[in-house]
């Protein structure tokens, strides 16, 4: 076709569900050799729970600027990435970047990418809480990253509404589903014809041995401290009056995180304190789990496709669709109302029932084809 060339993007990722959203895109864009060129560029704003991302859909970076340091703070990890880009911009200068969510990463990308004029597609735009610190730093970053981002892939319908609602102009929002349904599609196709093999120190024991398990991930910036506190007493509290269930938590790397976690819920023979899971052996185990206690943003998207209750330690959320679906519900840090509302998912079967009903109100699967379709009409 005359005039027509192959466009570079740069997909510039940092942390593990960033990674694990952006796969499918890269996937879709590898498809397509005539039109893209993708490239990988990682932050490495994670290192360890990025590569456990990087082997479960075996890719391979094009640059890594390896930037974690233990303990960071979001300054350090803002003033990097923007210094690292633009020396990268400098040296090779890709046709448009694609960025996904609401990290530090994302917000920096997508501010070096404007200095150097590049434009930016903006994946899982328009999400809100409309609460600048909750969650925090997340909220901020996703509504500074709109104002910065060229092309809005908006999950939702209801993302689409928020980003008219700060005036981004309609023909730059397209609605395509969340990648994230892509990406569990493929990997749960794949965890149940092969059981992933168990990272070493996964009790796997347990899932032969038929208990109920409750699977726990928390790692937000606002829970830190009392919050975290408190949710350790509520785990323990549970724990101890469901001594036949297992308490399964894989423990976020954030030493802020780890802490208290470790202080306050190891030696309870329920209470599995592991390493994070790479993405397969976790999706293996939420589609085995009986429900999750969690304060992740990727979790209360996945919950509901496989039909499993999620309940959402934080005050707020900006996936009002997953409650709307009724799969999950927001329960706070307030250990009285965790301990409740776990135990009604424990000992009523009605409100099971009407909670683990698979629905899918984030996407069909197809959202990176939708994306790489946009890409492709908006660079003819
Ligand atoms: C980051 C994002 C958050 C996202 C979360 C997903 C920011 C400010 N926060 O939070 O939006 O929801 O990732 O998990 O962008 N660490 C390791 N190895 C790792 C990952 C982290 O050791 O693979 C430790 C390091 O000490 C690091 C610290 O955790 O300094 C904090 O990492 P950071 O990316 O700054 O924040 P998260 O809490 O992980
Ligand atoms: N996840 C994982 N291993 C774990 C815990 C979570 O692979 O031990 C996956 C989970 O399925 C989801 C993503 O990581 O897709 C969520 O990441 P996280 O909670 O760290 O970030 P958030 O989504 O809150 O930004």
């Amino acid at each position: 076709m005359a005039g027509k060339r192959v466009h570079t993007i740069a997909l510039i990722f940092g942390t593990r569900p960033e990674a694990i959203k952006l796969a499918p895109v890269f996937l879709e864009l590898v498809r397509r050799p005539d039109e893209f060129e993708p490239l990988l560029w990682l932050t490495a704003q994670h290192r360890q729970m990025l590569d456990q991302v990087m082997t479960a859909f075996d890719l391979r970076a094009n640059r890594d600027f390896n930037l974690m340091r233990p303990g960071q703070s979001i300054t350090d990890v803002t003033a990097e990435v923007v210094k690292a880009l633009e020396e990268a911009f400098a040296q090779e200068k890709p046709d448009v970047v694609l960025v996904q969510g609401d990290t530090t990463t994302v917000f920096t990308a997508a501010l070096a990418s404007f200095y150097a004029k590049i434009p930016v597609g903006h994946v899982e735009a328009g999400l809100r809480t409309l609460t600048k610190y909750s969650p925090f730093p997340e909220e901020m970053n996703r509504r500074l990253t709109s104002r910065l981002a060229d092309f809005h892939f908006a999950p939702t319908a209801w993302a689409k509404s928020n980003l008219l609602a700060e005036n981004v102009s309609e023909d730059q929002i397209w609605v395509t589903g969340n990648t994230v349904i892509d990406a569990l599609d493929i990997i749960v196709d794949q965890v149940r014809q092969n059981p992933p093999v168990l990272d070493e120190g996964f009790p796997s024991e347990i899932i032969t041995s038929g208990r109920r398990v409750v699977l726990i991930t928390g790692h937000r910036r606002e829970n830190f401290g009392a919050g975290f506190e408190s949710i350790c007493q509520a785990i323990v509290e549970l724990a101890d009056r469901y001594p036949e269930a297992e308490f399964v938590y894989p423990v976020h790397l954030n030493p802020n995180v780890r802490k208290p976690v470790f202080k306050l819920l190891k030696g309870y023979s329920n209470i599995r304190l592991i390493e994070p899971l790479g993405y397969k052996p976790f999706v293996w185990l939420m589609d085995r789990c009986y429900f999750l206690l969690s304060d992740s943003g990727g979790i209360q998207e996945e919950a509901p496709h496989l039909g499993k209750p999620v309940l959402v330690m934080r005050e707020t959320t900006e996936r009002p669709e997953a409650l709307e679906a009724g799969t999950a519900k927001l329960v706070g840090v307030d250990r009285p109302t965790i301990v409740r509302e776990a135990s009604r998912l424990m000992d009523d079967a009605g409100e099971y029932a009407k909670m683990s009903r698979a629905q899918n109100p984030f996407g069909d699967g197809r959202a990176a084809l939708r994306i790489v379709d946009v890409l492709a009409e908006q660079l003819k």
